[in-house]
């Protein structure tokens, strides 16, 4: 089903790279606009110059579009009638920013939260993290728009400021608060790939009223908090979460590299990079790496052959954006 599903969409249309490490300066692909957002404001108020560059009725339609395509309509009209007791077990700032950004632009709760939501179940994409001979560690990812180009136009790199100072970046969508993908300078790089597991809504939803938090989200929350890859790999792997997810992170020196398979609860395997035994790179796509990828959608073969073809010695980002 997840076959088909991807055939219908426009395809994966560009790599983002990632870079923690001091001394290596990150390319990508036609940049995204950037934005800074200032954490420093209240979560209601904090993205609204940001939505000031946007045709509202853009954002309106792209999210009527997400919400028409993702959710299913049991869950539309669940989350309809329970979203103001369900607002008081999300975390914030989410809420606030959601919140905020919602009342902005005469959106319901209910579709606001639903369309952050309804993009964790989509995520599809291919991750690597590597380490060169010299021991700098390189992170890319693809990003893959489910929706097509409605929420390519809403693609924004966001720069979180506290202090005038840049805390942390991360690409995301106008009016989705959480992070696929992100980085803290000089110290660590986050990305999330999708590992569905079947009754994605169910299960979610029944998790949220635990206090278990989006898988985006943690991302954040990580790259706002963590001080370290170390204290990032603790926190991504043990803080419960509404679904299954694999995180990649990497760090700024040899060796700190990882794929964290994640159940809703905790980890169910830590896949480091371990460079001395020849092991340079992690390559994660949507399945669990100790098992065959299915034939019928495997990622991982070809970027595993396309690495090896490189070498570790002649990595480099463009070796790293050929693929
Ligand atoms: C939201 O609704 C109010 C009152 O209905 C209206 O005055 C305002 O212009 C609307 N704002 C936007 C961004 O559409
Ligand atoms: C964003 O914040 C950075 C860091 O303070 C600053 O250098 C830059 O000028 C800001 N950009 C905009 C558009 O305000
Ligand atoms: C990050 O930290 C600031 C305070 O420095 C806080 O106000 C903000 O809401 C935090 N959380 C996220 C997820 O950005
Ligand atoms: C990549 O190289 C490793 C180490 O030489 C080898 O074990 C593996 O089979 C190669 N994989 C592919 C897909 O070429
Ligand atoms: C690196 O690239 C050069 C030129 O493409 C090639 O000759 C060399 O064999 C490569 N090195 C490794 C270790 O793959």
């Amino acid at each position: 089903m997840r076959t088909a599903d991807r055939e219908a969409r426009p395809g994966l249309l560009s790599l983002l790279l990632l870079l923690a490490g001091a001394g290596l300066s990150a390319a990508s692909p036609p940049a995204a606009p950037r934005f800074n957002v200032s954490l420093d404001s209240a979560p209601e108020l904090r993205w609204l110059p940001v939505l000031r560059h946007y045709d509202l009725d853009l954002v309106r339609a792209a999210m009527a579009q997400v919400i028409g395509d993702r959710v299913p309509k049991w869950v539309h009209v669940l989350i309809g009638k329970v979203v103001l007791e369900l607002e008081r077990f999300l975390p914030q700032p989410f809420t606030g920013e959601i919140r905020g950004m919602c009342d902005f632009m005469n959106l319901s709760l209910a579709d606001c939260l639903l369309v952050n939501l309804a993009y964790e179940s989509s995520a599809f994409c291919t991750s690597i993290v590597a380490q060169d001979s010299r021991g700098h560690i390189y992170h890319g990812r693809n990003l893959d728009y489910p929706f097509g180009n409605i929420l390519h136009k809403l693609t924004v790199d966001v720069q979180f400021l506290k202090n005038g100072q840049i805390a942390f970046t991360g690409t995301t969508f106008i009016g989705y608060v959480g992070l696929w993908t992100g980085q803290s300078p000089h110290k660590f790089t986050v990305s999330g790939d999708e590992r569905d597991k079947g009754w994605w809504w169910e299960n979610a939803i029944a998790a949220l009223f635990q206090r278990h938090i989006p898988v985006s989200w943690l991302i954040r929350a990580t790259l706002n908090e963590s001080e370290n890859f170390e204290a990032a790999v603790g926190k991504l792997a043990k803080t419960p979460l509404i679904a299954d997810v694999y995180y990649i992170v990497g760090g700024t020196s040899p060796q700190e590299g990882v794929v964290i398979t994640r159940n809703r609860d905790g980890p169910a395997d830590i896949w480091p990079l371990d460079p001395l035994n020849g092991a340079w790179f992690r390559v994660e796509t949507n399945y669990d790496h100790w098992k065959p990828a299915p034939k019928q959608d495997d990622r991982r073969t070809p970027a595993i052959k396309a690495l090896n073809a490189t070498g570790q010695a002649n990595l480099s980002l463009e070796a790293l954006f050929q693929r």
